[in-house]
């Protein structure tokens, strides 16, 4: 399988990389800031680029302070999650999944608040927003916790015109290479709050703030590099532009699926998803890309921790994913040849 990356994006990569060299700036320099405002226009939210998703998390916290304080952390995520708040001093409490959503439940992350809780991480596991996040959010609020939301899979995700992202004190999104938006790597710190995003400018770049390619102050002495360097935000601005292509050649296949399987998740009212993964429960298929995460991902199970989480173990066990990658090679057939040729023993 090769990711199609097409011709005209190519070009339009190679333009922006004459540019690059021609600037003389290959950190620091335009193509980081435009790539910043253009997922402000797609998000609208600020935006602060970094070199991952692990990186914009691990920022966030710190900028929380969790120091010696407990973190609630969904058990079903990738090991970046937890990973992030053990680096950034936490203790990880882990919590348990909605079976509907495979998302963080409201109601065991509640129990699991102490007067230690200092964040949440809820995950927006799969390409949607976490059903529960409108609860979650008013909890956190109400309790004065920092609620973070880990956005790794979510582009393009939306519930009711707002983005991931937007519903707590900040997110941070993934270009790893195998995300709906791959850039190899990279990540995007996004907040409805400025000067938290111009802290994280600060942050990302053992604390001196630049401005317009020159470093301008020494104002804050706990930052690091977390810099993005100019030919990936290069990669960022062209992937921006074809991020909407790729998310309704996403949708489509989608559409499809959705006549395909009956036992699946269903997005609520309102809710679009960017379908980083197509969620199918108790279903055989003679092509699947895999479950979103095995129990064995769970980083209860990589602390060798054995926790009471149903849930969670209940989706690890029973879910599986429909390929929706882009540029699958039978997208363009009929919702019958996909059915035929997907399920087995029709
Ligand atoms: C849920 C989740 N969070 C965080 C990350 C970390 O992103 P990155 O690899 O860009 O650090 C990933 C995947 O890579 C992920 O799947």
């Amino acid at each position: 399988m090769v990711l199609p990356f097409e011709k005209q994006y190519r070009e339009r990569y190679y333009q922006l990389l004459d540019e690059v060299f021609a600037s003389n700036f290959w950190s620091d320099g335009k193509m980081t800031r435009t790539f910043e405002e253009k997922f402000e226009e797609f998000t609208g939210l600020y935006s602060c680029a970094v070199t991952s998703g692990g990186a914009g998390l691990l920022s966030i916290l710190e900028y929380v302070n969790v120091r010696g304080k407990e973190v609630i952390v969904p058990a079903n995520t990738f090991w970046a999650t937890p990973q992030a708040a053990k680096k950034a001093g936490a203790k990880v409490v882990y919590a348990d999944c909605n079976k509907e959503d495979l998302c963080m439940s409201y109601q065991d992350m509640v129990s699991k608040v102490t007067s230690e809780t200092k964040a949440v991480i809820v995950v927006h596991i799969g390409g949607y927003i976490a059903f529960e996040i409108e609860k979650i959010a008013k909890f956190c609020a109400e309790h004065k916790i920092a609620l973070i939301e880990d956005c790794a899979h979510a582009h393009g995700a939306q519930w009711n015109g707002r983005t991931a992202g937007s519903y707590g004190l900040a997110g941070s999104y993934s270009f790893y290479a195998t995300k709906t938006m791959p850039l190899g790597e990279g990540g995007m710190i996004v907040s409805r709050d400025k000067d938290l995003i111009t802290w994280m400018k600060k942050f990302r770049n053992y604390g001196k703030e630049v401005i317009d390619g020159r470093f301008v102050t020494y104002p804050m002495t706990e930052g690091f590099n977390y810099r993005i360097n100019e030919f990936t935000a290069a990669l960022g601005i062209v992937q921006i532009e074809h991020l909407l292509v790729i998310l309704d050649w996403k949708r489509s296949l989608a559409q499809k699926f959705d006549q395909i399987f009956d036992n699946r998740v269903y997005l609520p009212e309102g809710m679009q998803s960017g379908y980083y993964k197509y969620i199918v429960f108790d279903q055989n298929l003679s092509e699947e890309t895999g479950k979103v995460f095995n129990d064995t991902d769970f980083g209860n199970e990589i602390e060798g921790l054995k926790l009471d989480l149903p849930n969670s173990y209940w989706v690890a066990k029973h879910h599986k994913c429909a390929p929706i990658y882009y540029g699958w090679d039978k997208a363009q057939l009929s919702v019958e040849e996909i059915r035929d040729f997907l399920i087995i023993g029709r």
